[in-house]
């Protein structure tokens, strides 16, 4: 009986997974409520099939020790082991494949946006209402109660897309386009992952995803395509300059000034969103200085260099320079 003291112990923290902003259990939209519903359809006829083995084991164990009736052996076999399996998983295959093309059909109209799963971040494509492209980095912002189109492609290896919270998973491939549709349908503040094995930092590629307001989200989407602002204070002017002397803008891009370097995450408005590193740092100018710093302690296998080498005013300089690019 103490035995059973620890294994519930070991078992509580699977119940870990049944809540928070990464839950499939705790469906935010469309399609996430469906993928909930299956899972709870399921897991009830896996207890249904385990209760008639079982049954069917304790039946032939203890009740029917001795019998020699092949009758019953015969109906227990025929019952337990060939009809009931059958059937149970009959209908639940009917029920998944019944999902199958509401939740792979592509959204064909309304908003479509470009995610590239790249070693170990995501970057992210809207268009904007005048025709442009704004490009962030692993922050995915929605409207509520829209349906919205994804086209997820990855320049290196096998990556995945996924938001529990909002629906199914769906792998990002070099070479091709992969498409999902979500349709959101509680505001909130939700955790993407990547799902396939992609090297070195794979658990280090997460993304927020930011469901708001149809308004509050045209607000951000404008805003977002306004180009930088300017530095705010002596400290941040020259870590602007340091930022364009070091050769920063030959991997980043910020609208506004002459980086305009496609290698790495679009800085423009960094310091306005959720998360540096995907998803492993906050956006202020104490983070931003570890991260160019020493880039590779946080995120082993980045490829961003460390710039460690710089003196330390100027990295704070810059530093401070990024975090106020809201
Ligand atoms: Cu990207 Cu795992």
């Amino acid at each position: 009986p103490r035995s059973w003291g620890w294994r519930a112990l070991i078992a509580l923290p699977l119940l870990g997974g049944c809540s928070g902003p990464q839950s499939t259990l705790q469906p935010a939209g469309v399609d996430a409520e469906q993928i909930a519903r299956l899972f709870w359809w399921m897991s009830g006829f896996a207890i249904l099939i385990w209760g008639v083995v079982i049954g069917c084991a304790v039946f032939v164990t203890y009740i029917k020790p001795r019998s020699h009736d092949s009758r019953v052996a015969r109906w227990l076999i025929l019952g337990g082991g060939v009809v009931v399996p059958p059937l149970v998983l009959g209908v639940l295959l009917a029920f998944g494949l019944s999902l199958l093309p509401s939740l792979s059909a592509p959204a064909e109209d309304g908003l479509q946006i470009s995610v590239s799963g790249e070693r170990w971040w995501r970057r992210v494509r809207y268009p904007t209402p005048s025709g442009g492209t704004v490009e962030l980095a692993n922050e995915v912002r929605l409207p509520v109660g829209e349906r919205v189109g994804f086209r997820l492609t990855s320049p290196d290896v096998i990556h995945s897309f996924w938001i529990p919270s909002l629906g199914g998973k769906v792998d990002m491939i070099p070479g091709r386009t992969t498409r999902l549709s979500l349709e959101p349908t509680e505001v909130g503040v939700f955790r993407g992952a990547c799902a396939e094995f992609c090297g070195t930092s794979h658990a280090l590629m997460n993304f927020r995803v930011v469901v708001m307001e149809p308004d509050a989200f045209d607000t951000w989407l404008e805003q977002q395509a306004s180009p930088a602002r300017p530095p705010q204070g002596e400290v941040a002017r020259r870590g602007q300059e340091a930022f364009l002397a070091n050769g920063c803008g030959a991997c980043h891009a910020i609208r506004g000034t002459s980086a305009d370097g496609v290698l790495g995450p679009d800085l423009t408005h960094v310091g306005s969103r959720l998360s540096l590193a995907a998803g492993t740092l906050p956006t202020d100018a104490e983070s931003f200085e570890r991260w160019i710093s020493h880039p590779d302690d946080i995120k082993p296998g980045v490829n961003m260099p460390a710039f460690d080498m710089l003196p330390a005013p100027q990295i704070h300089s810059i530093a401070t320079y990024l975090s106020q690019l809201e």
